[in-house]
């Protein structure tokens, strides 16, 4: 029973008691009217507290259960939301891990590549600083040699000057004797070393008679030591 309903059957409870209460108005004495219409509006009363208190235990039910509804609906939907939120981050999550997933095998990619591309220049580097390297020592080598040759041949024109040769010998020309690049053309493929040696250390005439008119050259030996007569014969025949 709804509110409106339940004030429009008091109101009516109240009416009847009243039309009642009249008509013993006209038929009953005063006092005993009086009384009557008071029990009958104490039941009227009665009636509509009963009545009311009816409603108002099918409102509570009505009340009740719809919260009760309600809640369960509402623990529904809040466990259907848990649930879906739930299955989103766990898809998120998963997408997640595929994209980490994907980089750490890009970057170990890139890793690679990088590795190879640093091997290969430092490798390259490598051959060509080997090559620099051989091509330097050979320079440093020829220079050297060259160096040394050049001293060589300072050293034996100094000792040449020294020991009294130069008086008649001349890299290039005629002096008294033959010209010191003459005497190398002419034992340049022979052994002659050690006849040089001699004659250098004995003197004589005799092979450059053509040059030299016949004029002898002057020992040497014991002025003159062997060693230094092998450096200045080594010397003339290097010419
Ligand atoms: C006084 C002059 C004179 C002096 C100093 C002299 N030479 Fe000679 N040298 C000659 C003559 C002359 C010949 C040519 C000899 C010959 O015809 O066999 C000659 C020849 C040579 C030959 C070639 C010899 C051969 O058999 O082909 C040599 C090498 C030589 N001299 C080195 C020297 C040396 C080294 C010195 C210094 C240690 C020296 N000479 C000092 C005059 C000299």
């Amino acid at each position: 029973m709804n509110k409106p309903l339940l004030i429009v059957s008091l109101a009516s409870l109240l009416l009847v008691a009243c039309g009642k209460q009249e008509e013993q108005a006209q038929t009953a004495p005063p006092a005993q009217q009086a009384e009557s219409a008071m029990n009958e509006l104490n039941d009227a009363a009665a009636n509509a507290m009963s009545g009311a208190k009816e409603v108002m235990s099918e409102a509570k039910e009505a009340v009740s259960e719809t919260a009760g509804s309600v809640i369960a609906e509402s623990k529904e939907a809040l466990s259907d939301a848990a649930d879906n939120a739930m299955a989103q981050t766990d898809a998120a999550v998963t997408a997640a891990k595929e994209t980490a997933q994907a980089a750490t095998a890009k970057t170990q990619e890139a890793v690679t590549a990088a590795k190879e591309t640093v091997k290969e220049a430092a490798e390259a580097a490598t051959k060509e600083t080997q090559q620099v390297v051989t091509e330097v020592a050979a320079k440093a080598g020829a220079v050297a040699a060259a160096t040394q040759s050049v001293l060589a041949k300072d050293d034996a024109l100094v000792l040449a000057n020294k020991s009294g040769c130069l008086a008649c010998h001349a890299v290039d020309k005629k002096v008294v004797g033959p010209p010191w690049q003459d005497v190398a053309a002419r034992y340049r493929g022979k052994d002659a070393r050690t006849q040089l040696v001699d004659k250098v250390s004995t003197g004589g005439k005799g092979n450059w008679t053509d040059v030299t008119g016949g004029v002898p050259m002057p020992p040497y030996s014991p002025r003159v030591s062997k060693e230094n007569i092998e450096k200045m014969v080594d010397f003339i025949l290097s010419l």
